[in-house]
């Protein structure tokens, strides 16, 4: 039994589309989640930025007292984890790639056509291609950068008809040219505009990591024996940057009132 904290983190708001899934499984889990509003994307940065920028936030995480850190960004998920283990070994460290290609594999049909999405950052680090093929040799999987989703979820376009243009943009080709029947949505941003995609292809099965990385985690803390037994206190959501559209996404994603939770502006002591 661990009653402290569990720490998500995100180049910006995607990570908290992860967060309901948690809420559900294991409500009894106190959430502190920080993004790095002010410098997403990740996306299209380089390895060495995103790890020094991921050892920052985890610093801030752990200050806090968190005992797991949840790395809720495929992006930083594709190139630094090994890093953030080493520096943090005594601290559970649950990224998104892995559980998502398990969980694809496990249900993934005979022969299967399956697309990835994702940012340009994870698609180069190619890890989502190499773990799925690892476990699947029957499958064929394709990659797709989608690098302008990002920006605009970000800036909460996510029911604008631009976002259904930049979709198509993106997916129309691919989808046709590869046969995809499966989509895996490789960025935790992306579940804000399933209904988008879905709506567009209704065919596609559709994966989403913000789920899988939920299921990992209610996974590990059972096998840790570090389920929380007590919610102490409200969960706390952290920015570099505290938009107005950073909380209102909060509020949309999780459907509370920004009273009912704890959301501020924390600069990272960098
Ligand atoms: N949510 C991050 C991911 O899963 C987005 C990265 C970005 O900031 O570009 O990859």
């Amino acid at each position: 039994m661990d009653n402290r904290p569990i720490g998500f983190f995100d180049s910006g708001i995607g990570g908290v589309t992860s967060i309901p899934y948690i809420m559900k499984m294991l409500p009894e889990e106190r959430i502190i989640f920080y993004g790095d509003t002010a410098r997403t994307p990740y996306g299209s940065k380089s390895p060495d930025t995103i790890q020094e920028f991921s050892a920052q936030i985890a610093d801030f995480l752990v200050k806090k007292d968190v005992k797991m850190i949840v790395i809720a960004c495929n992006t930083v998920s594709s190139v630094a984890i090994p890093m953030l283990r080493e520096r943090y070994p005594d601290i559970p460290i649950v990224g998104c790639i892995t559980p998502t290609a398990k969980e694809v594999s496990k249900i993934a049909k005979e022969g299967a056509k399956i697309g990835i999405i994702a940012t340009r950052g994870t698609v180069n680090a190619g890890v989502y291609k190499k773990r799925i093929e690892e476990l699947r040799s029957d499958v064929n999987v394709f990659s797709k950068a989608c690098p302008a989703l990002v920006p605009l979820i970000e800036e909460g376009l996510v029911d604008h008809e631009i976002m259904d243009m930049t979709v198509k943009y993106y997916l129309d080709d691919f989808i046709k040219e590869n046969d995809i029947e499966t989509l895996v949505l490789g960025c935790t941003h992306y579940p804000l505009i399933k209904k988008s995609i879905s709506k567009i292809y209704p065919e596609l099965e559709i994966f989403s990591s913000s789920k899988e990385v939920a299921k990992a985690v209610e996974m590990e803390l059972k096998a840790r024996d570090m389920l929380a037994e007590k919610k102490e206190g409200k969960d706390e959501f952290y920015a570099s940057d505290l938009s107005e559209t950073f909380v209102e996404l909060i509020e949309k994603i999780l459907g509370q009132e920004k009273d009912e939770l704890k959301i501020g502006f924390e600069d990272l002591d960098i």
